[in-house]
């Protein structure tokens, strides 16, 4: 998506922000004589450009200025929601068509749980996104073990005490299925919708553990406007629609 107002930048940031390769190769490319700007053969590449206006090519090839990219992913389990691991593999790893090398996750989830993750490298979206003051609902679908107790809408919907002090915003739980019907580890379980506007640690999962239940499967529905594409199994991603951005922007 082109980005009007951005500053003069250097040439082979530019390229390396593209994907082109490191700033070290870019050097070396631009030495060979194969980066062009505006039609004209560059042979520094630590020159200005204004990515916004002047043409780059490489080896004649033009190369797209795509200033923020954002992705939905439908995160999978035993993926880490960071930018680099040492031993798992990471969301950012799933998104092989990006551009941009600068991408991050929108928050966490933990390495078990599924669904909606905005990846982008957006700041100030994910900044306005994240932030505590503008309490952004994330619903959750949740599968616990056995039975709820009878009070447990009324006790999610009063905040929860947390055993560390700390008192939960008001939280929407929502039975789907309140008849324990065996899961296939024969485990008998309920399957709710919970919709909370923090997300701190391992939230959702401490919730129903404060109600005395423990959540085995877990999997995020939504994030404010944005909706999990249905059609994306587990490890699929899409970029987002100019609608959803526009959406997300004016969250
Ligand atoms: N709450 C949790 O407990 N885990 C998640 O991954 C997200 C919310």
């Amino acid at each position: 998506m082109a980005d009007k107002g951005r500053k003069p930048l250097r040439l082979d940031r530019f390229l390396v922000e593209m994907g082109k390769g490191s700033r070290k190769e870019i050097r070396e490319m631009a030495q060979k004589g194969r980066i062009r700007v505006n039609g004209e053969v560059e042979k520094k590449s630590d020159r200005k450009i204004d990515p916004s206006a002047d043409q780059v090519e490489i080896d004649r090839e033009p190369v797209e200025y795509a200033a923020t990219e954002y992705f939905m992913l439908n995160k999978p389990q035993g993926v880490v929601s960071a930018t680099e691991d040492s031993r798992y593999q990471t969301v950012i790893d799933l998104i092989d068509g990006a551009v941009r090398r600068d991408l991050f996750p929108v928050g966490r989830l933990d390495l078990d749980t599924e669904g909606l993750l905005l990846i982008t490298n957006d700041g100030a979206l994910a900044h306005r996104l994240l932030s505590p003051k503008k309490h952004v609902d994330k619903v959750y679908l949740a599968h616990v073990k056995g039975r709820l107790p009878e009070n447990a809408v009324k006790r999610m919907e009063d905040g929860i005490d947390m055993e560390d002090g700390w008192k939960t915003l008001p939280a929407v739980l929502k039975i789907i299925e309140s008849v324990s019907t065996p899961s296939e580890e024969g485990i008998p379980v309920t399957k709710v919708t919970l919709t909370i506007q923090e997300g701190k640690f391992h939230q959702v999962k401490r919730m129903f553990e404060a109600l005395g239940c423990q959540v085995i499967y877990l999997k995020r529905l939504s994030m404010g406007p944005l909706k999990l594409d249905d059609k994306l199994l587990p490890g699929e991603y899409r970029r987002l629609t100019e609608e959803e951005i526009e959406c997300l922007k004016n969250t």
